[in-house]
């Protein structure tokens, strides 16, 4: 079976093509929502104690997997000779097809608002986000028009697609936002902002509060489903996997955390409510771009937006990318072909989401869960069951399966194949002592947590806390 797979060509295009579909939608437009919902800096501050010490050694795990076996999320497990653990491949092709489901809707939310702003149509507030979302006609047609173009660069393979994108957009991307950083700390209100993202109130922190920053965690840093163990399988073996995954993880948090600061100044710039949900940046922002005049404004606005889409676009790709490996390498299907059928099927598995927004009744209200307060959207229970249920599930999965099945003892050794000089030192250390306790204990509680108090409304976090 002499599979053609490919693969990055240099260090930094695995890194810029890792960081790319980790900065995405999760940086600039879930993490400030969510922020918002979780009651502020508080919620920030559990956010990133969850990346460093829980997520950051499930990356270094799953980019060993995938280095080791030169296999995607679901081969990967079999060619350790673990066949049976294989399940937590198909766990995370399962979440993988939900995720980018209803991510290509919010991206195409994110095009559509630039072709508005280049037209000169300013969506400003709760109304308009309202009125555009529900065209279903509109945003299914941007929705298309994303796949097709996630699914081509996937169908041109590694280095020749994906690696190259990335290059160029990232960096872009980064001076855009720090830019937008200076203008919004020049608003009126922008301290008030600052304080609500900066100054943590810990009275605010629930059981819901800690699971979905552990969720968003895994869903920005596209782990805990296989994208990693498939990336890393294109990496070379002489690399420095540790030191990648700090950089990939440092890259991304760095972005999400920049767009705080861009947003929070801005909501409270124009007296908008934090909790605002998924329409938090699609709210506020428009409003900002409109003040800076009809000439700056449209050239600003859609500019932002334009790459917003980039940057959902380098993590669609990430995300066609494991369930397309998982058919070329296990169903020896040709990539190209592999690539559309794959899209194709997300597409329709994405068509409740698009309707979620408001064009269908039934959608737009889909569950009242037993720990919720009101019924959610499809796309929100889509969400809840693939980013903050699945991810972290199959973190914990990762993590067992490293130090207890595949075994520590091989774990080192492909992490330090390429570069002895980890051995030893206080991160691998940390990851070592971190995949072996730390991540199976506090990730299998979550999870438990997180099932009781959404699934059956039990609210174990808030009997803890009084
Ligand atoms: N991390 C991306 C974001 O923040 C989304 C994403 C891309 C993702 N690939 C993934 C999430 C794989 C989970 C798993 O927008």
């Amino acid at each position: 079976m002499a599979i053609q797979r490919g693969g990055f060509s240099t260090r930094l295009g695995f890194i810029l093509a890792a960081a790319g579909s980790a900065v995405g939608l999760g940086n600039i437009w879930k993490f400030p929502f969510e922020v918002g919902e979780g009651g502020g800096a508080a919620f920030v501050v559990m956010y990133l104690v969850f990346c460093f010490v829980l997520c950051f050694p499930v990356m270094v795990a799953e980019i060993a997997i995938g280095r080791k076996t030169q296999r995607n999320a679901v081969g990967a497990f079999t060619a350790l000779g673990h066949k049976k653990w294989s399940i937590i491949g198909y766990l995370g092709l399962t979440s993988g097809v939900l995720i980018l489901s209803f991510y290509n809707v919010v991206a195409a939310w994110a095009f559509g608002y630039f072709i508005d702003i280049v037209m000169g149509n300013f969506s400003v507030g709760a109304e308009a986000f309202g009125g555009f979302v529900s065209d279903w006609v509109k945003v299914g047609s941007y929705t298309i028009i994303f796949m097709v173009a996630t699914a081509y660069v996937v169908s041109h393979g590694i280095a020749g697609g994906i690696e190259r994108a990335a290059k160029i957009l990232m960096p872009t991307l980064f001076v855009m936002i720090i830019a937008l950083i200076f203008y919004s700390l020049t608003l009126p209100n922008a301290m008030e902002g600052l304080k609500f993202y900066l100054v943590p109130d810990f009275s605010e922190i629930t059981g819901t509060v800690v699971y979905a920053a552990l969720g968003q965690a895994f869903f920005s840093l596209s782990l805990g489903m296989g994208a990693l163990i498939t990336y890393g399988s294109y990496v070379n073996r002489k690399e420095n996997i540790v030191s990648s995954a700090a950089q990939i993880t440092l890259m991304d948090v760095g972005v999400a955390v920049l767009a705080g600061f861009m947003i929070f100044p801005f909501v409270f710039s124009q007296g908008i409510e934090t909790d605002g949900g998924a329409g938090l940046i699609f709210m506020t922002l428009p409003g900002v771009f409109q003040s800076l005049g009809p000439i700056l404004g449209v050239v600003v606005g859609a500019f932002f937006f334009l790459l917003l889409s980039f940057a959902a676009f380098t993590s669609t790709i990430s995300l066609l990318e494991v369930p397309t490996a998982y058919m070329v390498d296990e169903h020896e299907v040709p990539r190209s072909k592999a690539t559309w059928i794959v899209a194709a099927i997300i597409f329709l598995v994405g068509i409740p989401s698009l309707l979620s927004a408001g064009a269908v009744d039934a959608l737009t209200g889909f569950i009242q869960l037993p720990g919720k307060e009101s019924a959610i959207s499809f796309m929100d229970f889509a969400g809840l069951i693939a980013s903050d249920t699945f991810l972290p599930l199959g973190g914990f999965m990762i993590a067992v399966f490293t130090a207890y099945v595949w075994r520590k003892e091989n774990f080192n050794a492909e992490i330090a194949h390429g570069d002895e000089s980890i051995k030893g030192s206080w991160l691998q250390t940390y990851v070592d002592f971190a995949i072996s306790y730390i991540c199976p204990v506090l990730l299998g509680a979550i999870f438990i947590v997180t099932v009781l108090d959404n699934f059956l409304g039990i609210k174990i976090i808030n009997i803890l806390l009084g």
